[in-house]
Parts: C-alpha cells; sequence; structure tokens
C-alpha cells in the first residue's frame, strides 16, 4: 500500500481514528477519575477491551498505540498490532516524547522527540505501525501564542513529518490549539490560521507529500470558559471555512481531535462540517475522550463486564462513524443508545 492508501484507509467515510495513546501520566489521570489503579494490567485490560470490540471493523481505520502498548501481548496470545490488523484496522504510534518548556517563552511549550526517532521509527515499523502521531501544543491568552512558539512548533512537525515517510509511514500531523481560556471563537480562527499556515508552509520547505499525510487539527470552537458559547452550525461554518483557506488541497484526510468538548458535542460538531463539507477532503475524527469516555466510565463500574464497556465504545464509535458522513442525528443518538 502506498501512504496515500494508508491515509485514505484510516479516514474512509465511516470510519475514523482512535487515539488511545494516552501516556502512562494521561491514562493515570483518566483512571483516577474512575477510582482505577494505574497499572500495566489495568491499562491493558481496558485497551484490549476496545481493540476486540465489534466498532473496530466497522467504524476505526486507525488504533493510535502508546509505546507500552504496541509491545504488549492480548490474552489470545496475539501482539496488539497484531490484534488490531487481524480486526482490519491499521496500527499506529505516537512517537514524540511529550510538550516541553519552551526556552525563552517558558510559558509555552514545544514538542520534544526527534533525537534518536528514525531509529526509534524503524523499531515501530517492525512492531507493525503503519502510521504515527506527534501532538504539538498551542495555548491561547492575552499574550500568547507568541511567532516563537509556533515556529519552533511547525518545525518539529516537519522535520518529524519527513523521517516517518522516510520509514514508510504516515505521519499524523497534529498542531492543536487548546480550547482551555475564556478567548472566543474569533481568537481561535486567528490563531489556527496562523498555525496552519506556518505548518504547512515547513512542511513544504521539508518535502512532505502532503497526500501522505493526515492532518489533526482542532475545531474553531470558542475557550471552554467563554461566555459565548456558539453553535454548531457557526463552529462548523469557521472550521471548514478555516481549513479551505490554509490547508493544501492535496491533504487526504483532515482527523480532528475531541480536546476537551463532550461525546456528544464532538459528534454533533463533526457532523455539521460534514453536512457542508464541499471539499475533497475526508472530514472525521481521531478522538481520545470523544470516543472513550462512556466506556472508560463503564471500566470503571466493573472491570470485568466487557460487554457493557464494548456496548458504550460500539455506541460512540457508531455515532461518530454517522458524522464522518454528515448522517448523525440527536434522533439516532437516543434510539440507537436505547
Ligand atoms: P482528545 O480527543 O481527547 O482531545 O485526544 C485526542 C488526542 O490524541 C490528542 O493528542
Amino acid at each position: 500500500m502506498t501512504l496515500e492508501d494508508i491515509a485514505k484507509k484510516m479516514c474512509a467515510k465511516g470510519k475514523g481514528i482512535l487515539a488511545a495513546d494516552e501516556s502512562t501520566g494521561t491514562i493515570a489521570k483518566r483512571f483516577n477519575s474512575i477510582n482505577v489503579e494505574n497499572t500495566e494490567v489495568n491499562r491493558l485490560a481496558f485497551r484490549e477491551t476496545l481493540f476486540k470490540s465489534e466498532a473496530i471493523k466497522n467504524y476505526i481505520g486507525g488504533i493510535i498505540l502508546f509505546d507500552e502498548t504496541i509491545r504488549q501481548k492480548t490474552s489470545s496470545g496475539l501482539s496488539v498490532p497484531e490484534l488490531i490488523v487481524k480486526n482490519g484496522s491499521i496500527p499506529g504510534i505516537k512517537v514524540d516524547k511529550g510538550a516541553k518548556v519552551l526556552s525563552g517563552s517558558p510559558e509555552e511549550t514545544v514538542t520534544e522527540g526527534l533525537d534518536g526517532l528514525r531509529d526509534r521509527l524503524k523499531e515501530y515499523y517492525k512492531l507493525g505501525a503503519r502510521f504515527t502521531k506527534w501532538r504539538a501544543v498551542i495555548k491561547i491568552t492575552d499574550n500568547y501564542p507568541t511567532v516563537q512558539c509556533i515556529k519552533s512548533n511547525s518545525h518539529a512537525l516537519a522535520r518529524y513529518a519527513a523521517m516517518v515517510q522516510e520509514c514508510n509511514m504516515v505521519p499524523i500531523v497534529e498542531p492543536e490549539v487548546l480550547m482551555d481560556g475564556s478567548h472566543d471563537i474569533d481568537k481561535c480562527y486567528n490563531v489556527t490560521e496562523n498555525l496552519l499556515n506556518d505548518c504547512y508552509e515547513q512542511l513544504a520547505l521539508h518535502k512532505i507529500d502532503l497526500k501522505g499525510t493526515v492532518l489533526k487539527p482542532n475545531m474553531v470552537i470558542q475557550g471552554i470558559d467563554c461566555q459565548k458559547k456558539s453553535t454548531s452550525s457557526e463552529i462548523a461554518r469557521k472550521t471548514l471555512d478555516c481549513l479551505k483557506r490554509n490547508v493544501p488541497e492535496e491533504v487526504t484526510g483532515i482527523a480532528f481531535l475531541s480536546g476537551g468538548q463532550s461525546e456528544i458535542e464532538s459528534s454533533k460538531n463533526l457532523n455539521e462540517i460534514n453536512k457542508i463539507n464541499d471539499t475533497k477532503f475526508l472530514i472525521t475524527f481521531s478522538y481520545g475522550r470523544g470516543l472513550q469516555a462512556s466506556a472508560l466510565k463503564e471500566f470503571g463500574k466493573n472491570k470485568e463486564d466487557i460487554k457493557k464497556i464494548q456496548n458504550a465504545f460500539n455506541h460512540r464509535a457508531k455515532m461518530n462513524g454517522l458524522s464522518s458522513k454528515g448522517e448523525w442525528s440527536e434522533k439516532l443518538e437516543k434510539e440507537i443508545a436505547a
């Protein structure tokens, strides 16, 4: 398969990406919220339950794993990547080493992990990964982001993407503008626009084949503490407009992060975007919390109740699969949930 074929499969109509690549620190927060101890056994139990569910075959084109998970064996004896392939999806891997203090602007971050990356990529390919993820994090306040922060992160994203394509995998390029803060939707639009522009300038400079990439952006949306809540149709219009103006047409897939939106909000907003999508981009989801929150709650209630955990996950995956085609509705959400 070419890199373009892989990107098309990850973002095929009706499908999207499961971001199950929480670092050990991040999954600690998620498990803490459901009173589950953060052990390797529990992390595998939760993830294996999802990876074995019906939803993977039908609605999940790719699964992003964390370094620990890609090396684990499942209860059936298959490795995690083998289980994912068996269920008709594509294994991927988060390869960045996290957002670290940006020297010169210490309240902002730059994502690290380029040193030794080529060797790690070769190993991940052998372990079964066919795509990768690198997340840059940009925050909005009255004084931020700085040009320094945007340029440092875009540069790292492009160098990462070049190495990943050299190693025959599809890079997910994730420049995330955080929802934290009280900024309005237009401020988010402006920052997202500047960031996307800079990223694609850097990707061009590093000779990235855009057909063999997937962009993972934030939606254009107000900050969590903003008083003025935008409607789904305004979020959809502004998000699509921002993408059309700043993302080159050659990009194959655009898969949003949920970024702190609730499960329903993230399905509804993705659906609105696809209802008005008049581009060639395959527009879909690459959700962590947006796909897993309900399943995680069930796991907290009873880890052994595989059926309940899978039902919760299957439902969210199905809803987002519909949203990737602009066919989701509140009515279907309730009917199918009942
Ligand atoms: P959320 O959907 O929970 O924002 O996570 C997606 C992700 O992978 C962020 O890097």
